[in-house]
This record gives C-alpha cells, sequence and structure tokens, in this order.
C-alpha cells in the first residue's frame, strides 16, 4: 500500500468512478446526471494539467485504486490557502487508518506550497470524516445554515 502522485492516463476513470458516490454520501438530495459527471471529467482533466494549483494523491493497493485525495490551492478575502476538497476511500479500504494517510499528503502538498492553512467542507452526519479531520485538530471556523421553507 503506498500513496503516490495522480497519474491521469492510468487514474482518471477510477476517480471519475468514485465522485457519484462521494457525492451521494455526503449530499442526500443529490442526483448523479451525465451531466454532472461530465462536469467533473472536465475538472479532472484541467486539474491533471495544473499539478501546481492540484495536488491529488493515490492510495495504490498494487495497482489498484483504493482511494485519493484533491487538494486545490486557493485564494479568498483572507488570503491563499489549501482546499482539500476530496477525500475519498472505496468502501473496502474505510476504517483502517487510511483517511488519516490521505490527508497527510494533502497536507504535506499544502505545507510545500507555501500555504499555511488547510481548510475543507464537510456534511455534519459525516461522522467517520467529520471525526477524522476533529482527529487532525481541524475545528468550525464557520457554520452553513439552512431550514426547511
Ligand atoms: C471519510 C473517509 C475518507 C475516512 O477515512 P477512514 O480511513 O475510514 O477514517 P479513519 O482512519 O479516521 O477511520 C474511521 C474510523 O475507523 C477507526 N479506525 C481507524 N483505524 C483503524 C484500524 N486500523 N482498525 C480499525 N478501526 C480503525 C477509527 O477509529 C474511526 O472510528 P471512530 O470514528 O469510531 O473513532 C472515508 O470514510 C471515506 O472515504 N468516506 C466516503 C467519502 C467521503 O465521505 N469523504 C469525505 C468527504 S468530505
Amino acid at each position: 500500500m503506498q500513496i503516490r502522485p495522480y497519474r491521469p492516463h492510468q487514474d482518471f476513470r477510477a476517480l471519475l468512478d468514485a465522485q457519484c458516490d462521494l457525492y451521494q454520501l455526503n449530499f442526500p438530495r443529490f442526483v448523479c446526471t451525465p451531466a454532472f459527471l461530465a462536469d467533473q471529467a472536465q475538472r479532472l482533466r484541467v486539474a491533471g494539467r495544473r499539478p501546481l494549483e492540484n495536488g491529488i494523491f493515490v492510495l495504490d493497493d498494487q495497482g489498484t485504486v483504493a482511494g485519493f485525495v484533491w487538494v486545490a490551492v486557493r485564494m479568498d478575502l483572507q488570503g491563499a490557502y489549501g482546499s482539500i476538497d476530496q477525500v475519498y476511500l472505496k468502501p473496502e479500504y474505510r476504517r483502517q487508518g487510511y483517511g488519516k494517510w490521505l490527508m497527510q499528503a494533502a497536507e504535506d502538498f499544502i505545507k510545500k506550497q507555501g500555504l499555511a492553512t488547510a481548510r475543507l467542507y464537510v456534511t455534519r452526519e459525516n461522522h467517520d470524516a467529520v471525526n477524522l479531520y476533529r482527529g487532525m485538530g481541524y475545528d468550525v471556523t464557520r457554520y452553513e445554515m439552512e431550514r426547511p421553507i
């Protein structure tokens, strides 16, 4: 088992195949459409061509993509930061500590880019993800609130 940089030609399909599962788990009303997949494919193609702005790392189990993390360099009113946009493990690789490996790779990339902040969004009910992030020192800085109307 090893973490290595994303190889577009080899890994593109596996990362795209994970997109529906990743979004369905985090957004209960989400519907995975061909248009959504086409958008994600395009984002991934662009990211693969911009390795300084996009750190994508794969958890490789003897040639099989077991999971991946995708971190993007972004800028907002507070300055530049590393945005951990996607962390994903195939179901059979969850709850074995690999989430932490992926997060570590994302943070190493953020440091290497000279940035001092890692930021991410997570659905409150996604307990494994929330626990992983809290355990690594992530704290809540803003709330996204809603109510049925
Ligand atoms: C979120 C995700 C990456 C977390 O990865 P993970 O490897 O399962 O996370 P952890 O290593 O923290 O493990 C989670 C649980 O397994 C336990 N665990 C960790 N290592 C373990 C080991 N070696 N043996 C047994 N259990 C272990 C942890 O203690 C934790 O349990 P707890 O919450 O009861 O304390 C993974 O669940 C996932 O891919 N989910 C689907 C995609 C997703 O929702 N991504 C997040 C989007 S924001």
